[in-house]
């Protein structure tokens, strides 16, 4: 079962953190992988770890926010190698580096552009560069990884990112109703609270955080591979439009 052989996939934001564990778990099951970060150096990075695993990837670095570079990377690959049947929208800016959560009456409109960017605009361009391909095939997979912070409020500065992964969830909703007679799915994940050390990060406000999750740790990488690996499956084709939390059973609303 969720065996990906011949299938091939475009995972954004993959040279750290959740997006590796995406791309290596894809791999894993047999899926060719592309993986994407606007770092090409992290990118060569986990093609190297996959490879060395036995899997087949390829770097596919490109800053999602750009549309023009979107679209003529994925044609270019899709010439080259092979075209996508999956894609998972997961580079976002969460929890980049420079981050720091600030309530929206301290924020400028200046401000308020680079999180849609990256967790809407960003999904919608890689969404459409793959997505007419995807029809004329009548198969493909799209998963979008959002945040709790899409669903639920928080009191501590967040209210940016949480509109553009809210935005992020009702896009693919509306996607899966649209493309579900062409054989598309498209679900979104909601994380909650990953380990900052899957992104080279050292303790934050998570770790303080992290004592309140039912489960008693922290997400790891590997957890959202693994339900990405189902949802991309031949066996999860009658899932769509679905937003599953992914975090440990934390407070949902
Ligand atoms: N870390 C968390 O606690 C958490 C919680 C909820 C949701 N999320 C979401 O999960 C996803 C992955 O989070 P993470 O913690 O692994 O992030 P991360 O910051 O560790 O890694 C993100 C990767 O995306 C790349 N990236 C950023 N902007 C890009 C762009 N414009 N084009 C291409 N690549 C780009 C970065 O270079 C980086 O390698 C994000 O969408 C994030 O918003 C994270």
């Amino acid at each position: 079962m969720f065996e990906l052989d011949g299938r091939t996939a475009l995972v954004t934001g993959a040279g750290q953190g959740v997006g590796t564990g995406i791309a290596v778990a894809l791999a894993r099951q047999g899926a060719v992988v592309a993986v994407n970060d606007i770092v090409a150096e992290r990118a060569a990075e986990t093609v190297a770890s996959i490879t060395e695993a036995g899997g087949t990837a390829y770097a596919l670095p490109f800053d999602v926010t750009d549309r023009t570079a979107v679209a003529s990377e994925v044609r270019a690959f899709e010439r080259r190698v092979a075209p996508f049947d999956i894609l998972v929208n997961n580079a976002g800016n969460g929890g980049a580096e420079g981050f720091r959560p600030t309530k929206f009456r301290d924020t400028e409109p200046a401000d308020w552009q680079r999180f849609a960017d990256v967790n809407l605009f960003g999904v919608m361009n890689t969404t459409r560069a793959v997505l007419d391909g995807m029809c004329a095939r009548r198969h493909g997979r799209i998963i979008t990884i959002a945040s709790g912070a899409g669903i639920t409020g928080a009191s501590f500065g967040i209210s940016l990112y949480g509109a553009a992964k809210g935005g992020a969830i009702a896009f693919t909703r509306h996607l899966a109703m649209e493309n579900a007679r062409d054989g598309i799915t498209a679900n979104t994940l909601a994380l909650g609270l990953m380990d900052p050390a899957a992104s080279g990060r050292t303790a934050s406000v998570t770790t303080e955080m992290a004592k309140g999750i039912p489960v008693g740790r922290l997400g790891r990488p590997e957890d959202i591979g693994a339900t990405c690996v189902f949802l991309a499956s031949r066996e999860a084709e009658w899932i769509t439009g679905q937003t599953w939390q992914l975090n440990g059973g934390a407070p949902t609303s």
